[in-house]
Formats: C-alpha cells, structure tokens, sequence
C-alpha cells in the first residue's frame, strides 16, 4: 500500500507589492479600516506579462528544486484555479509546457479559495490508487483580474501569488505523509460569493461580488466542523497539531477559528498580513512560508483548511 508524502514546497509571487496606504489613493478607504477588518498590510498585483500560469510555474519549479528532483520527475500536474489564463485549454498544460515536461497528466480543478485542498485530495487519491508516482499540486490566482476596483468591500481584500507542492509516493508505514483529507461543498450558498460573468451564461469573465458578512459566518463554522472531522480520521486530536496553515482569508477568522479548536495562535501559519486573500494560492504560499523559515520540521503534524465559493470546504492533515 502507498500514500503520498509532500517532499518539496515552493512558492512565487508578482514583482508589485502594493499597501494599503498606495490603495487608498484610488479607493475610498484606509489603511486602519483594512487592517483592523482584515490584518491584511500588503498585496502583491501581477503585471501585464504575470498571470496564473507563470506565477504557477514558478512556484512548481521552486518546489520540484527543493524536492530535490527535475521536471520529468513529475507525472501529474493539478493546478487549483478559479482564474485560468484562458477558458481553455487548461492552465495545467500551460504550466507544464514551461516546465519542458511533454507527457504527463495536467488538468485544472476549480474550487475557488477550497482549489488546494480539493487538488490535494485528488492527487493524492490518484498516487494511492497506484496510477501516478510523483505529482505537483499547485494553487495559483491573478484575482486582481477579476476585482471590481470600484467596490472598496473586495478590492481591498485580494491579491495575486502561486504556491506548489510535490507529492511522492511513499509505503504506507513511511514515517510523512497525508494521513487524512476530507472536502465538502454545499451549493446553496453559491450566491454570497460568486463572480457575475463566465463563458455560458454572460461570455464575459465577470467581476467577484461577496457578501462578507455571510461568508464570514459561515466559515468558522465549517472550517472548525472539518478540522474536527479530519483529525479524527487520522486518529489524533488538536493537542497533537503541531501547525495549523489555514487559508490566508482574514486574520478574525483564523484567530477566532484557531480558539474554537483550542489551539494556541503561536501555531497558527499567518501570512494574509504579507499577502492578502490569494484564494487557492494561499495554503501553499503559506506553507512554503513556514517550511521555508525553519518553523515546520521533519515529523511535525500540519493540518491545512480552506473554505471558500459555492460553498466548498476541506482540509488536510500532513505529517512532515
Ligand atoms: N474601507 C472602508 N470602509 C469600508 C470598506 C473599506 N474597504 N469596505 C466596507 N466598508 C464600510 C461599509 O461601507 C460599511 O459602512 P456603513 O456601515 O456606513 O454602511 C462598513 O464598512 C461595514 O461594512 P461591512 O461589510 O458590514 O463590514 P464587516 O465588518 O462585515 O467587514 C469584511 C467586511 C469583508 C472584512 C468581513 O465581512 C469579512 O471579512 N468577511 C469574510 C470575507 C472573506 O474572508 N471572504 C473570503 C472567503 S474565501
């Protein structure tokens, strides 16, 4: 029996960094309403010649690099995206064709700010079902692309990036690996938090409309249920949790989910102050964030959750 293990993180993001401050020059708002709102300081803005495939495939080649592999390593690219370069064909295949990899899997799932726990699961599923070996799993966005820059309750809440992981396939007995996963999604909530435009119903790409309010609700709520449910799938409880990487959406909700599960903020993986809100990107920038600065160790216990439009919701936990 095999399961997957993650083995490499990496992330990228857009040369432009932007605070609240150079905002609030061309919106109607201030940095201490953003920030006592959100704890969000700056976002990153892609240029013209950034977008969701090149901010993905940098991020893949930082994680294949510290995985210690090459790119035709890889046999299955899952990229989370709710902001592909293109309708189609999928930005999976753009990235793979950056990375000079000509036969592998590549396909795109969409689960909006939920894509990297969903894309997780599948290519995790898709490692243990003996069909793939070594697969990259990344969430990348451009949701400045699709912000209304004139609706000061979301603009100021999102910004652009990509993080990667590689998953190897390890024996089940391996000391890391993904012990658990769970997703859930309920539909009836699609209209709090949805885009306005899309290639069946308006042929245009549309704008992000929210209402915060309910999302916000909603969240803490679901994402304390499957945290829950998914720790005690593998076995453990949160005392065992050694880091808790949640999706970087708004730091009342990470504070106020984190104290529902007992868990002491010092654990919890903040970066949505440096990043703002990069929907499928944020788990994974996250991450490479703390892998990086020497905070997650071999061994240690990480659970990643998300939860996000439509509504979807998940979450993983990683022994490292
Ligand atoms: N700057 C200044 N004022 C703003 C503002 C901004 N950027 N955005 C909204 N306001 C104003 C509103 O106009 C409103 O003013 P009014 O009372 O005069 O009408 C006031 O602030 C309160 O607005 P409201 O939307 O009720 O604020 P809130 O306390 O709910 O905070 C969010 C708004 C978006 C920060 C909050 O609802 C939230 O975090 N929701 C979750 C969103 C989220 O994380 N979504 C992604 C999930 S994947």
């Amino acid at each position: 029996m095999t399961r997957s293990a993650i083995v490499g993180t990496g992330s990228a993001l857009p040369a432009r960094r932007v605070s609240n401050a150079e905002l609030a020059e061309r919106v109607d708002t201030t940095d201490d309403w953003i920030v006592e709102r959100t704890g969000i300081r700056f976002r990153y803005i892609a240029g013209p010649d950034e977008t969701t495939a090149t901010l993905g495939a940098d991020a893949a080649s930082a994680a294949i690099a510290a995985a210690g592999l090459a790119a035709q390593d890889i046999d299955l690219i899952v990229l989370a995206t709710a902001t592909p370069d293109q309708t189609f064909p999928a930005s999976a295949t753009k990235i793979q064709a950056m990375l000079g990899i000509h036969d592998c899997v590549a396909f795109d799932v969409a689960a909006v700010c939920s894509g990297f726990l969903y894309a997780l699961q599948v290519a995790d599923s898709m490692i243990r079902v003996g069909a793939h070996r070594r697969a990259l799993v990344i969430g990348a966005e451009t949701f400045s692309r699709i912000l209304d820059w004139d609706d000061r309750a979301t603009c100021v809440l999102f910004g652009d990036g990509a993080g990667a992981v590689v998953l190897q396939a390890v024996a089940d007995d391996a000391p890391n690996g993904i012990l658990a996963t769970r997703l859930h999604a309920d539909g009836r909530h699609n209209g709090l938090l949805y885009v306005d435009g899309g290639p069946s119903t308006t042929g245009t790409v549309g704008k992000l409309r929210m209402k915060g309010r309910e999302v916000f609700r909603y969240a803490v709520t679901n994402l304390a249920a499957v945290m829950t449910e998914t720790l005690a799938v593998a076995g453990i409880t949160s005392a065992d949790v050694d880091w808790l990487v949640p999706h970087q959406a708004n730091a009342r909700i990470l504070e106020a989910t984190a104290k529902k599960l007992g868990l002491d903020p010092a654990r919890v993986v903040m970066t949505v102050d440096q990043h703002a809100n990069t929907s499928a990107a944020s788990v994974p920038l996250a991450l490479d964030t703390a892998v990086r600065d020497g905070r997650i160790r071999p061994g240690q216990i990480v659970v990643l959750e998300a939860m996000g439009g439509g509504f979807t919701w998940g979450a993983a936990v990683v022994r490292f």
